[in-house]
């Protein structure tokens, strides 16, 4: 079923008081808000007290990434397994930090999609282009390799249980964001692609957009027909920022 999700990235931020302040306001603020969903995805070692402050809220907890092996020898990382220990529900996998900075390829996040996947997580898949792929015109091949990835590995049926969050590498903490045209455009693009392969998955599909989403724009993105809601990095920081934009899904 196609949702409606706000999600935050906390990527490499936070200490434990920090994040309890920050959640304490969350959670009020959104204290019997329905029908949409909410989720933070917080450094691991936060897990178990993110998870004690949001049990019984409306606030889902995930992680930000996943390791694609299931147990071994693999110094450093963190199994899917794992993450269910701590009930997490959803991770993020193949952002485009992760695919930048730390060398992860398409096969990469595709096997850790599969990971995720088999321990009953959810995964957000980020797609996105650069700046440079953008201006060369090479946007719709960039994210439709991304996605032939998973789907090679995993089958188009596998996005039954996940969740995919378009994110124009460009627009990522950078002020600049996706006009709800450009975002839309991408979307439909994406929604259109699955849609050949399999209607009904693609009608059921939740695209997230993310890149500078704000409270300032939140409303006018979401408002595009094929934006499910977003993936939000530096506004999922600030308690009012990230309950505004929560705020602008729901109504
Ligand atoms: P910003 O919202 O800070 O641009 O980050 C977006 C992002 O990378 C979310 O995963």
């Amino acid at each position: 079923m196609r949702r409606k999700m706000v999600a935050g990235n906390w990527k490499m931020h936070g200490n434990l008081s920090e994040n309890k302040q920050l959640l304490n306001a969350i959670v009020t603020s959104l204290d019997g808000l329905q029908g949409v969903e909410f989720l933070v995805c917080v450094p691991y070692l936060y897990l178990p007290s993110v998870q004690d402050t949001l049990q019984n809220t409306n606030i889902a907890w995930g992680a930000q990434n996943v390791s694609q092996y299931e147990k071994g020898p693999y110094t450093g990382e963190i199994s899917a397994s794992m993450l269910n220990d701590f009930e997490c529900r959803y991770v993020i996998v193949g952002h485009s930090e992760r695919r930048a900075l730390f060398g992860e390829d398409s096969h990469t996040v595709a096997k850790k999609y599969q990971a995720a996947q088999r321990a009953g997580i959810t995964p957000i898949l980020c797609v996105g282009e650069t700046l440079e792929q953008r201006e060369a015109g090479t946007t719709e091949q960039v994210i439709e390799d991304q996605l032939a990835a998973v789907i090679k590995l995993t089958g188009v049926e596998s996005l039954v249980s996940a969740i995919i969050a378009y994110e124009p590498v460009w627009a990522i903490g950078t002020g600049r964001t996706a006009s709800p045209e450009q975002a839309q455009d991408t979307h439909s693009f994406i929604r259109e692609g699955i849609e050949k392969q399999n209607a009904n998955i693609a009608n059921g599909l939740t695209i997230l957009y993310g890149g500078s989403v704000k409270a300032s724009n939140a409303s006018e993105l979401f408002d595009m027909p094929d934006i499910d809601g977003g993936l939000i990095g530096g506004a999922s920081l600030v308690a009012v920022d990230f309950v505004a934009i929560c705020r602008a899904l729901h109504q």
